[in-house]
């Protein structure tokens, strides 16, 4: 007669089964069932290892591959359930093979441990998930990119301390977002080369006396090395870490556009207008046209930074090797592939949508006072010290401000005083595209520095960084 799981699983040792309520809070098969793919993935190249090293049967290898591929086309039609007595998806892939193949079933768990296991399966999954995010992240560079050449004729004001400070190119200010996600790409790269280690072989924690090969399951299953230590190997969460972290980062920098697409969506700002495919209505006020999108790509980061924190908390205090708390660490990192998968194409989108509103922009460049630096620079250039300079221009600006006048309202007489040695022509002359234009250092907005920026992006874009 066939034994079905979890019988045989729970030892003999326990005189009782699991009461309910700790059966519910131990059980992880609400969340890890998604690992099941890579559940079978590991255990298909552990069963050719125990065969390649002798340790069962080819006829007995033969069928728990045959079983195993079994269940994973099942899970792939959907006609597997997971079972919460079985607790884990591991368990539940056992169980699962006994009904498909019986008690040679038994023999998988040869020179295996939940805990390598377990360690396996995340390092899979996450090595999937490290090129979907790639691929997202590639999508949303090439929409800044677009919008960077399609707004490339655009000043805007740009800010320190949110106060308008200096002009800019609005293609240099996306530029600024292109350089941070190509800092989290990077960072995505040099994670998964760490990701590249399979801990399969660490057993419980610490080795298996069976000849096993772990570097021949690690070369099946496309690792570039074995983990070098087996307690490491069971109770290693930096690279779950290193992903929360890697994401905290990526959300972050998400967070600032989003709060700066709010703000310039805004009447006050006006810069932009949001496509309505990426903004809602509010249920009482019929005039108002809220920037949703923008507001939860700020607002996710924070469930982001959280998750990193969580597991950071969870896994400081713990000895070695494997505990439980450990498997606090899957709905942490699903949360955020989850949040991740949504928040970048819906940014990518929202992005490529909105409009520009050049008119608005180029209105509120004529008011401010952002040629200041550069009117100081002209004093300095007929001779004067610069900080001289921009004392006189201050006391100007100060002047022109409280009569609700600006640089373009000069009397002849007030350039003579307050600017000696410039004529009415020169203060004319410093018009936002005057100092855009000036300002060539490689990294500067100058329009012939920002396309050779776009130019290099373009091409850095085109190579993949992923091993
Ligand atoms: N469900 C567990 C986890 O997610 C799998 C490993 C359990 N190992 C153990 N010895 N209880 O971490």
């Amino acid at each position: 007669m066939i034994t079905p799981m979890p019988s045989k699983a729970r030892s003999p040792r326990f005189a009782k089964q699991p009461a309910e309520v700790s059966q519910r809070f131990t059980a992880s098969v609400g969340f890890d069932w998604r690992l099941l793919p890579y559940d079978i993935e590991g255990s298909l190249a552990h069963a050719r290892m125990l065969v390649h090293q002798g340790i069962v049967s080819e006829e007995e290898g033969a069928l728990l591959q045959a079983g195993l591929e079994r269940i994973r086309e099942k899970w792939q039609n959907g006609s597997l359930e997971p079972r919460i007595d079985w607790e884990d998806v591991h368990m539940n892939v056992e169980g699962r093979l006994y009904e498909e193949i019986g008690p040679v079933a038994g023999k998988l768990h040869t020179a295996r441990s939940r805990n390598d296991q377990v360690a396996l399966d995340m390092h899979l999954y996450l090595r999937d998930v490290a090129t979907r995010m790639e691929g997202g992240l590639v999508q949303l560079l090439g929409v800044l990119l677009d919008r960077a050449e399609t707004d490339f004729d655009v000043i805007i004001p740009g800010y320190t301390h949110l106060q308008a400070a200096q002009p800019v190119l609005l293609a240099h200010h996306w530029l600024a977002y292109v350089a941070m996600l190509e800092r989290d790409r990077e960072r995505l790269a040099d994670w998964q080369r760490r990701l590249n280690r399979s801990p399969l072989g660490a057993g419980a924690l610490a080795g298996t006396p069976y000849p096993t090969d772990p570097s021949y399951t690690a070369q099946l299953l496309g690792f570039a090395d074995v983990y070098t230590n087996s307690l490491d190997a069971v109770s290693d969460r930096d690279f779950l870490i290193e992903w929360l972290a890697w994401a905290a980062i990526l959300g972050m920098h998400l967070s600032r556009l989003g709060e700066e697409l709010v703000l310039w969506s805004s009447q006050e700002f006006g810069y932009i207008r949001m496509d309505d495919a990426y903004a809602t209505g509010s249920s009482m006020m019929p005039q108002k046209k809220n920037p949703d999108v923008a507001e939860l790509m700020r607002g996710k980061s924070g469930r982001l930074i959280g998750h990193l924190v969580g597991l950071l908390t969870v896994m400081k205090g713990l000895p070695l090797a494997y505990h439980s708390d450990m498997q606090e660490d899957k709905e942490a990192v699903f949360d955020v592939v989850d949040t991740l998968d949504a928040l970048l194409p819906v940014a990518a989108g929202m992005l490529e949508s909105l409009t520009v509103r050049r008119e608005v922009l180029e209105m509120r460049l004529g008011r401010d006072f952002s040629a200041a630096t550069d009117l100081a620079d002209l004093l300095v250039k007929a001779g004067m010290p610069f900080r001289e300079a921009h004392h006189r221009v201050g006391q100007l600006v100060a002047r022109l401000e409280s009569g609700g006048r600006n640089f373009e309202q000069l009397s002849a007489e007030e350039v003579k005083e307050f600017l000696p040695g410039l004529g009415p022509e020169d203060v004319a002359a410093l018009r936002p595209e005057a100092l855009v234009k000036a300002r060539r250092q490689p990294l500067g907005t100058a329009p012939e520095a920002v396309s050779a920026q776009i130019r290099k992006a373009r091409d850095r874009l085109r190579t993949s960084t992923l091993d």
